[in-house]
């Protein structure tokens, strides 16, 4: 099973929605899909109980020692990708999510005030040796702004930003907001927009991502090396992420 985790201090950056998103993208692909809630604000409970439908369960975790013991469970019960929204701030619910996830995923809007508020986060990830990924979202739909952002971004991570940005950036349209509150992900809501096709986007370079997290630890055991070279610049290794914790 994979864990992807959405967490930054800035509220309203997006951590619900692209959630909501990427777990019928995800489920759209093929996986068996959890979606853990650590956040007492209850987005994602309460967008489950607008949903006309079952799945994707939503399941809530508040106790930041219940993380991994559930994590390993919904392991043990076939899920193939849970994926855990936390609340804005710093809690030790958040923290435990990063440590046990295999990608922490890091909204912020295109402004300074959410890619300072990275940073805490981006601590964390480093800290844990947990791979991290920024996303851009509510963008708008091209521009200098937008650049400045994601170039801003990568000099934050110190890194190379194709390996730290995802991409596509997901702009800022209506569907999304109407699609949270009639109960469905925007790819269910307008399957055929613009929104939904950048979040498909977002989930294949998220699966790629995490392919190659994969290969690496499939090279660790010694297993079988993968055939394509990895690229040097991405953090994949807790021996990689530890030289940039100091
Ligand atoms: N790409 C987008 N386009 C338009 N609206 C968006 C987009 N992404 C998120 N929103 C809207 O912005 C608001 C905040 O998003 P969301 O609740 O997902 O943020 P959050 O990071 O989970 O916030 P919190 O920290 O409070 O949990 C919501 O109304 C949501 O519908
Ligand atoms: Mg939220």
């Amino acid at each position: 099973m994979q864990t992807i985790v959405l967490a930054t201090q800035k509220g309203g950056s997006g951590k619900s929605t692209l959630a909501i998103g990427l777990a019928l993208a995800a489920i759209q692909a093929g996986h068996t899909v959890r979606l853990i809630e650590t956040d007492s604000q209850g987005t994602l409970s309460n967008w489950q109980s607008r949903r006309p439908y079952a799945e994707p369960i939503v399941e809530p975790v508040y106790a930041a020692g219940d993380v991994e013991q559930r994590l390993q469970s919904l392991d043990r019960d076939g899920v193939t990708l849970t994926i855990i929204d936390t609340a804005g701030g710093v809690s030790a619910a958040t923290t435990s999510a990063i440590r046990h996830a295999d990608l922490c995923l890091i909204p912020a809007r295109p402004s300074v005030a959410d890619i300072e508020a990275t940073a805490s986060t981006l601590g964390l990830a480093r800290a844990w040796h947990t791979p991290f990924a920024y996303v851009l979202n509510q963008t708008p739909i091209r521009g200098q702004r937008l650049t400045n952002a994601a170039n801003a971004l990568g000099e934050e991570a110190a890194l190379d930003i194709s390996g730290v940005v995802a991409t596509p950036f997901i702009v800022m349209r209506n569907d999304h907001q109407d699609a949270l509150s009639a109960g469905l992900a925007v790819n269910e809501y307008a399957p055929t927009s613009k929104s939904a096709e950048e979040i498909r986007g977002l989930w294949q370079w998220i699966e790629a991502k995490l392919g190659i997290a994969l290969a690496v630890e499939v090279e660790h055991f010694a297993v079988e090396p993968p055939e394509a070279p990895l690229p040097t610049v991405l953090i994949e290794t807790p021996a990689e992420a530890a030289a940039f914790v100091a």
